[in-house]
C-alpha cells in the first residue's frame, strides 16, 4: 500500500525483457558474505527439481503444518552454502500482504507459491510488504512467516515494508511509521533487514529503505554494510521495498510515500553507480515495471496479492504475478509470471476518498458467509 502522490508523465516502460551484463565474463571468485551467519540452524529441505513430482520431493514439505508462531526457522533466512554454480534462478515475491483473520489475498498467495515451488529457484527474495497490517498486528507478521516456510525453497532472503515495520521516521506519513519495537518484530521473524550474499559469481543485498533518514542506530549500520558489499568484484544485484525513484533519478517528489525521498536516493544511487550494481528489484507499487537509468535496470515486482488499475501515471503494468530472475554467469534476464489461477484483485478502489479505509477495513472483521 502506498499514498497516492503528485502525477507523473514519463512514458511507460512494460514487459522488457532484460539482458544486461557482459557475455563471456569470467566468474569472479565468491567472496564471503559479509552479514554473520548463525551457526544453530536446522538443515535446509530439498527443493522438487522442476517437472518432478511433488509426491517424492515435497511430501515432507506439504504435510507440514505452520510453526504455532508462524516464525521462519533461521535455516533459510541465515544459512547458505556458497555456491560456484553459475546457472541459477531467483524468485522474487512481493507484497503478499498477508493475514489469517483478514485473508483476502491468501488465494492468490497460494498458487504462487505452487508456480514458485514448481520453478525449483535456488533463491526466493521477498520484496517486502508480506503482512497485511504488520505494524499493528504482529499476528499477521506470524502468518506470513508461516507461509514462507511453506515455500519449500532452498534460501530465502526477505526484506521488509511498509505493511511489515511500518514508513521511516522521517516520512510525511501520520501513520504506520517505523518504531524500534515495531522493527524488532520483524527482526524476530524474518531476520536481518538489511544484509548481503553471494551466489554463482554475483553478490546479492538486501536495504530496508525505512531506515533512511530514521534517525536509528541501524540506519548508519545499513550504510556501511551496504558500501562494504558493494566493493563486490563481480555483478551485484539490490533488493529493496519502495522504488529509489518512478521514473528519473533526478526527479522531485520530496513528500511521497512511493518512492525513497531524494536524500537517501542521491546517496544510495551514488554508490550503485561507483559499483558494479546491475539491477535493483523493488515491490510496493503493485505493478510490473521496468526501467534503465545510470546503467542500472530498476525492475519493479508486481504483488502477488492485488493491484492498483487507474494509476497509469505511474508508467509499467498493473498487473497480479511474480518475477523470475534468470542468471548465467553475469548476465541476467527478468521475466514476470501471472499464474492461470490468479485472481486479478484491483483495489483502485482504495485510492478513492479518504486514506484510512485501509486502517478501516483491517480494522472491521473479515466478511464471511
Ligand atoms: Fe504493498
Ligand atoms: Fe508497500
Amino acid at each position: 500500500m502506498w499514498r497516492p502522490d503528485r502525477a507523473q508523465t514519463w512514458p511507460l516502460c512494460v514487459n522488457l525483457r532484460l539482458q544486461t551484463g557482459r557475455l563471456g565474463s569470467s566468474v569472479t571468485q565468491v567472496s564471503p558474505p559479509p552479514v554473520s551467519l548463525d551457526p544453530s540452524v536446522p538443515p535446509v529441505r530439498r527443493t522438487p527439481r522442476l517437472g518432478e513430482s511433488s509426491a517424492g520431493a515435497n511430501r515432507r514439505v506439504r504435510r507440514r503444518e505452520p510453526s504455532a508462531r508462524g516464525r521462519l526457522r533461521g535455516a533459510r533466512l541465515l544459512r547458505w552454502k556458497e555456491s560456484t554454480k553459475t546457472d541459477f534462478r531467483v524468485v522474487v515475491l512481493s507484497d503478499t500482504h498477508l493475514s489469517a483473520s483478514h485473508p483476502f489475498f491468501f488465494h492468490n498467495f497460494d498458487v504462487v507459491r505452487e508456480a514458485t515451488e514448481a520453478l525449483a529457484p535456488d533463491v526466493v527474495v521477498v520484496t517486502g510488504d508480506l503482512a497485511f497490517n504488520g505494524p499493528d498486528a504482529p499476528e499477521d507478521l506470524d502468518f506470513a512467516a508461516s507461509q514462507l516456510e511453506r515455500l519449500g525453497a532452498p534460501f530465502v532472503r526477505v526484506v521488509p515494508g511498509n505493511h511489515d515495520v511500518g514508513y521511516s521516521p522521517a516520512a510525511t506519513a501520520e501513520e504506520q511509521l517505523m518504531t524500534s519495537a515495531r522493527r524488532q518484530a520483524y527482526l524476530e521473524r524474518f531476520g536481518p533487514d538489511f544484509w548481503a550474499f553471494d551466489h554463482g559469481g554475483w553478490r546479492f543485498v538486501g536495504v530496508n529503505p525505512f531506515l533512511f533518514e530514521s534517525g536509528l542506530e541501524a540506519e548508519a549500520e545499513q550504510r556501511a554494510m551496504t558500501a562494504e558489499a558493494l566493493a563486490h568484484d563481480g555483478p551485484i544485484g539490490v533488493f529493496t521495498h519502495v522504488p529509489f525513484f518512478l521514473n528519473r533519478p533526478d526527479e522531485d517528489d520530496a513528500a511521497t510515500t512511493a518512492t525513497v525521498a531524494p536524500g537517501p536516493r542521491t546517496d544510495y544511487l551514488a554508490l550503485f553507480r561507483d559499483a558494479d550494481v546491475r539491477f535493483v528489484a523493488s515491490g510496493h507499487l503493485h505493478r510490473d515495471k521496468r526501467l534503465i537509468a545510470d546503467g542500472v535496470a530498476h525492475i519493479w515486482a508486481p504483488s502477488t496479492a492485488f493491484m492498483f488499475s487507474g494509476r497509469d501515471d505511474l508508467g509499467g503494468a498493473p498487473l497480479v504475478g511474480f518475477l523470475e530472475l534468470r542468471f548465467s554467469g553475469d548476465r541476467f534476464s527478468a521475466t514476470t509470471h501471472e499464474p492461470l489461477d490468479l485472481l486479478s484483485i484491483d483495489l483502485r478502489n482504495w485510492l478513492k476518498g479518504d486514506e484510512d479505509r485501509y486502517f478501516r477495513i483491517a480494522e472491521q472483521p473479515f466478511r464471511r458467509p
